[in-house]
């Protein structure tokens, strides 16, 4: 796991910056985005700075089983955060169909169409309670894409995000899914996460913050300001 720490203010336009040069790179690249407040000052730099997700396919990292235009959705926040503000869409953007018969199926076709051609970039946020995407406390490293149940601060996270009502589930994609992107990063800002931080890069590993499971990957970069990363050696 490499650590790259910014002071708080020139975080999100170095990392943004990094993300277009990334994404400008490479054709047909395959990128899952996490949503939340944490990506959301990088994505502004990612569309000011000219960023183009034009021959990219995005796959959202999670959802919460809200109803369809809920703003509180992770589709939503995407949308406000980052796709509506670029001149040309994506290539594909895959995300989850809470509506479906059948989200046993969703899952399923999420995984398939991710196994097809994997992912080449997965970027990330760290919970509170240290859970990557809605991979809660409990989830293990090789869980795959599934319907979960939040937990009780996550549901309340929703509300932040402006929920009109509070999830008690979501569909996430799997540890196990997210471990085999070629490259991972993971977006961290806040003193509010210096702990949650600390326990995922220096604790033990295991499923009781499954954030730590990122240290099994061989190319995982932790994208840090300074005040989350106070309280690392
Ligand atoms: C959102 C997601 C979540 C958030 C995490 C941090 O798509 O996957 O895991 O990344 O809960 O949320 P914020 O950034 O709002 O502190």
């Amino acid at each position: 796991m490499k650590l790259e720490i910014f002071a708080a203010d020139e975080w999100a336009p170095a990392v943004g910056a990094r993300l277009v040069r990334f994404v400008s790179l490479r054709n047909g690249l395959r990128v899952c985005l996490a949503t939340g407040s944490t990506p959301e000052p990088v994505y502004a730099e990612f569309t000011a700075s000219g960023g183009s997700l034009e021959g990219t396919e995005v796959f959202l990292l999670d959802e919460f089983l809200l109803p369809v235009g809920d703003l509180g959705r992770c589709d939503e926040m995407l949308d406000r955060a980052l796709l509506q503000r670029l001149p040309t869409p994506p290539d594909a953007l895959y995300t989850f169909d809470v509506t479906a018969a059948s989200l046993q199926e969703e899952c399923e076709r999420f995984e398939d169409v991710i196994a097809d051609g994997g992912l080449d970039l997965a970027v990330v946020g760290l919970g509170g309670n240290g859970h990557i995407g809605m991979n809660e406390p409990g989830s293990r490293s090789d869980s795959r894409t599934r319907v979960v149940e939040l937990d009780p601060s996550t549901q309340q996270n929703a509300a932040r995000y402006g929920a009109t009502a509070r999830p008690t589930w979501g569909i996430t994609l799997g540890m196990g899914t997210l471990l085999a992107a070629e490259e991972i990063w993971l977006l961290v800002s806040g003193r509010h996460k210096a702990e949650i931080l600390e326990r995922a890069v220096s604790g033990p590993i295991g499923p009781e913050v499954p954030a730590s499971y990122l240290r099994q990957h061989g190319n995982t970069i932790v994208y840090a300001d300074e005040p989350a990363a106070a309280l690392l050696s």
